[in-house]
């Protein structure tokens, strides 16, 4: 197969690649990506070399550029590309509707003109808002998003449908819970709160700290994703989930333990506006209809990631410092 996979340098979709070019040996990946402040070639150094990898720079609301490359022969799409924090999007919604909304329209609408086979949108549980105290995201929860992001992520999934029931292309629609694990941009709660208390720093708490979501490791995304790929069913949802509910505050000493730093670090700071209080995902079908399941345990999971951001100190501290966007910048232009 050849997938053309969109937002590669980002922290699911670099994971994803890696994971599946081991898992595939026969297939090849081009890798659309923007690279925004979150996009990070670093993340890639270990395949950049390898034949049967191609990264593109570009946007994936540049039709002419999706063309180009969805005319030459293209298997599979996965959009991973996004604006993906919820903070930002507060502060500013505007290239939160261009991306996710616009972007993916594009990808849609070249998929149906190239009849590309497979369309898969990476979304999100936070399509659904907040559950309340108790209860489980279903494949057919209503859509209720809360913040900027959640709306623009919802809005694409409508269109997504669309393209499905209005001109049968083949799409599918997968809605993950929190992920965590090597590459996460620092600005996300578990790499944020372990490079802030790596650096005896303090960790800023919303709120109460209760709110609660479930965590996943992030190859047990790509191997669901990879499973979707293969076995889903086209306009069909799958929700994934961990299984793994924690509160924030739970995320928190775990971290601060497994670092052997002080309770002091804590600062509970306002509460984020609009914060949804507990995401928690039924998984059912995607593990009765196409077989998958998580492999790692949380406790064993976040003690590898952890070890992760402690051995791989320059790659968070270039970013943290803002030296790794110009060597970025340096790497597209000699890819150009
Ligand atoms: P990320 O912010 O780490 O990476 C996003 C990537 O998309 C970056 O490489 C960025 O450069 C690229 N990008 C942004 N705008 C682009 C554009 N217009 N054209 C091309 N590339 C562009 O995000 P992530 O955490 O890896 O999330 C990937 C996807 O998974 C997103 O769609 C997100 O909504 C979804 N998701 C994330 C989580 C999570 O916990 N992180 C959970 C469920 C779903
Ligand atoms: P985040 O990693 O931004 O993911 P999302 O909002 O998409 O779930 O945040 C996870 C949780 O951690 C969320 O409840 C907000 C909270 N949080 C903090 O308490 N402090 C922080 O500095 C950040 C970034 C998040």
């Amino acid at each position: 197969m050849r997938l053309l996979v969109t937002g590669g340098a980002g922290f699911i979709g670099s994971n994803f690649i890696r994971f599946y070019l081991r898992e595939h040996p026969e297939d090849s990946i081009i890798n659309l990506d923007k690279l925004t402040y979150a996009g990070n070639l670093e993340n890639l150094k270990d395949i950049e070399g390898d034949a049967r990898y191609q990264f593109i720079h570009g946007d994936i609301a540049d039709f002419n550029v999706v063309d180009f490359l969805l005319k030459d022969g293209v298997d599979a799409v996965i959009n991973f590309a996004a604006e993906s924090h919820v903070d930002r999007s507060i502060n500013d919604p505007s290239p939160f509707l261009r991306t996710n909304i616009a972007g993916t329209q594009i990808l849609l609408e070249s998929s149906r003109r190239n009849k590309i086979p497979r369309f898969i949108q990476v979304s999100t549980d936070e399509v659904y808002g907040s559950l309340e105290p108790i209860g489980l995201f279903t494949e057919r929860s209503a859509l209720r998003p809360n913040s900027p992001y959640a709306a623009s992520k919802a809005s694409a999934d409508l269109l997504v449908r669309s393209y499905f029931k209005t001109y049968n292309l083949p799409a599918i629609i997968t809605r993950c819970s929190n992920n965590y694990g090597p590459y996460q941009f620092p600005e996300k709660l578990i790499p944020l709160f372990v490079t802030n208390a790596l650096s005896d720093e303090p960790v800023t708490i919303y709120g109460d700290g209760l709110n609660i979501r479930d965590w996943l490791y992030v190859d047990d995304h790509c191997r669901a994703i990879d499973t979707v790929l293969k076995k889903g069913k086209a306009g069909e949802i799958y929700n994934i989930g961990g299984n793994t509910e924690k509160t924030n505050l739970e995320i928190t000493d775990i971290i601060l333990n497994i670092l052997n730093k002080p309770q002091s670090l804590k600062k509970f700071v306002k509460d984020r506006q609009g914060h949804d209080r507990r995401y928690a995902i039924d998984s059912t079908k995607i593990k009765m209809e196409l077989g998958w399941e998580p492999k790692y345990k949380f406790e064993e999971a976040i003690q590898k990631t952890i070890q992760w951001y402690i051995d791989n100190r320059e790659w968070w501290e270039r970013i943290k410092s803002g030296e790794y966007r110009l060597s970025n910048e340096q790497r597209v232009q000699s890819n150009e």
